[in-house]
């Protein structure tokens, strides 16, 4: 049952055709209970989570841009489990990362390109098919012991928009049934052309849905982020949910903050987004409120002369960040150059830690004007040609991941947010329309665990 907004939530282009992807998603009545605060903390809930939602959902393992030739393979581990995905003959695949014969991790390597797998143990070798290719001492076991020549279990494995999911959960429905993104979406991005130009995985104090909900709304912008007044339309944000659980916000880029007094001066960070669309601030004659305009039409006019088409993106996705939700566990920020995806990983253990992994992935162009949005936090002197994929850095608890500075502050605060929602003071979470995509996020999430409230 559709109800009418409470509040003018705002509409990025109220010219856009129903089917266009621009378009204002109908609403979602997701209700307005009060969801309960055990998830976050219990070891109880973290199996739950555990049995019902990790080990049965379709989830992001990687992309396709890691893993381009025969023979590559990369590691994706979560919980207690380690996943293979290799690029073989018959396209891309996954494997538990386990040796068929006493159990031992088979690869250790995050990365690499390797077409048998020989185990660190007793070398038991494994084609990149799964298959057994050799077992040491064959003659030494009595046949039936392994007549049936194990091979590598192999898991679920799908591959959409240069994305590859991976399910262990063989009654799961197919990965389209439950993507919950409308056709086109993810596609328009030509992702698999792009490359990894940075991987950081660091871990965070809190538990993992505290990450996934600071990172669905533009509420806390004003307060944990006041730097970004000058070039972020925080309340000019366009909040759409999608079924199963997806989700997303267009937060207009390239204008001051309706928060924010000034609305006329060019600041010196959307000088710095005229520079990033190829727009010479120091040429740029209009106000504040014409800069957006202007990095649309500045990256328009650069595509072309780069040979890039650019004509099936609508002016928004040009210069806002389409800030997109796959349940459960990852958020894209998708841009033409770039895409800014991070994952949030549960911790192995602990509730209250996870990983934040976040892989910034560009399309190579041959020009050095050409780069990812700055809120990214790419380092200056970062290599973007795509001709080196670099290693995962990691940062344990309370290092500086060097993310930049908006997400060091959001890596700073959610420990902060943990610590209080413990308190027996607090009774839950009081979500505003801002924070729909929350409410939408917790609604799936209970649907997945069985959880009747
Ligand atoms: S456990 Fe792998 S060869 Fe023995
Ligand atoms: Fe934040």
């Amino acid at each position: 049952m559709n109800t009418p907004s409470l509040i003018p939530v705002a509409v990025i282009n109220p010219d856009a055709a129903s089917d266009a992807l621009d378009a204002k998603q109908p609403d979602i009545n997701n209700g307005t209970r009060i969801h309960a605060t055990d998830g976050y903390f219990t070891k109880n809930y973290q199996d739950l989570e555990w049995e019902r939602l990790w080990t049965k959902s379709w989830l992001i393992a990687g992309v396709t841009a890691d893993i381009p030739e025969l023979g590559d393979y990369f590691l994706f581990d979560i919980g207690s489990e380690s996943l293979i995905i290799t690029h073989n003959e018959e396209g891309i695949r996954a494997f538990y990362n386990v040796c068929s014969h006493r159990g031992a991790r088979l690869v250790t390597e995050e990365r690499g390109n390797k077409k048998v797998f020989v185990c660190p143990f007793h070398s038991w070798s494994f084609h990149n098919s799964g298959e057994l290719r050799r077992i040491t001492d064959e003659e030494t076991f009595q046949p039936e012991v392994i007549a049936h020549r194990p091979g590598l279990t192999p898991l679920r494995c799908e591959v959409h928009a240069g994305i590859v999911f991976i399910c262990m959960d063989d009654n799961a429905p197919p990965l389209q049934e439950i993507l919950g993104l409308p056709e086109g979406y993810l596609e328009a991005y030509n992702i698999e052309q792009m490359t990894v130009v940075r991987h950081v995985r660091s871990e965070w104090g809190s538990n993992w849905k505290v990450g996934v909900e600071a990172f669905y709304e533009s509420y806390h912008l004003h307060a944990v982020h006041p730097e970004t007044r000058g070039v972020m339309g925080d309340l000019n944000v366009q909040y759409d949910l999608y079924p199963q659980g997806a989700s997303r916000m267009i937060v207009p880029l390239g204008q001051p903050s309706p928060r924010a007094h000034d609305q006329e001066t060019v600041n010196e960070g959307l000088q710095m987004m005229l520079q990033e669309a190829g727009v010479d601030p120091e040429d740029f004659t209009g106000s504040a409120a014409d800069v957006r305009r202007a990095i649309q039409e500045g990256k328009r006019q650069r595509a072309e002369r780069l040979g890039l088409d650019y004509s099936h993106f609508s002016d928004s996705q040009l210069s806002d960040s389409w800030a997109t939700g796959v349940f459960p566990n990852v958020q894209m920020g998708c841009h033409p150059e770039a895409i800014f995806l991070m994952r949030f990983l549960p911790h192995k253990s602990d509730p209250e830690r996870f990983y934040y992994d976040t892989m910034t992935l560009m399309m190579p162009v041959d020009d050095p004007d050409y780069r990812s949005p700055a809120w990214m936090g790419l380092a200056e002197g970062t290599d973007v040609s795509g001709n080196t994929r670099p290693a995962m850095e990691y940062y344990s608890l309370g290092e500086d991941a060097q993310l930049g500075m908006v997400l060091s502050q959001d890596a700073e605060f959610l420990p902060i947010v943990q610590r209080g929602m413990r308190s027996r003071g607090f009774k839950g979470q009081l979500w505003g329309e801002q924070e729909q995509r929350l409410r939408h996020f917790h609604v799936e999430l209970e649907r997945r665990l069985e959880i009747h409230s």
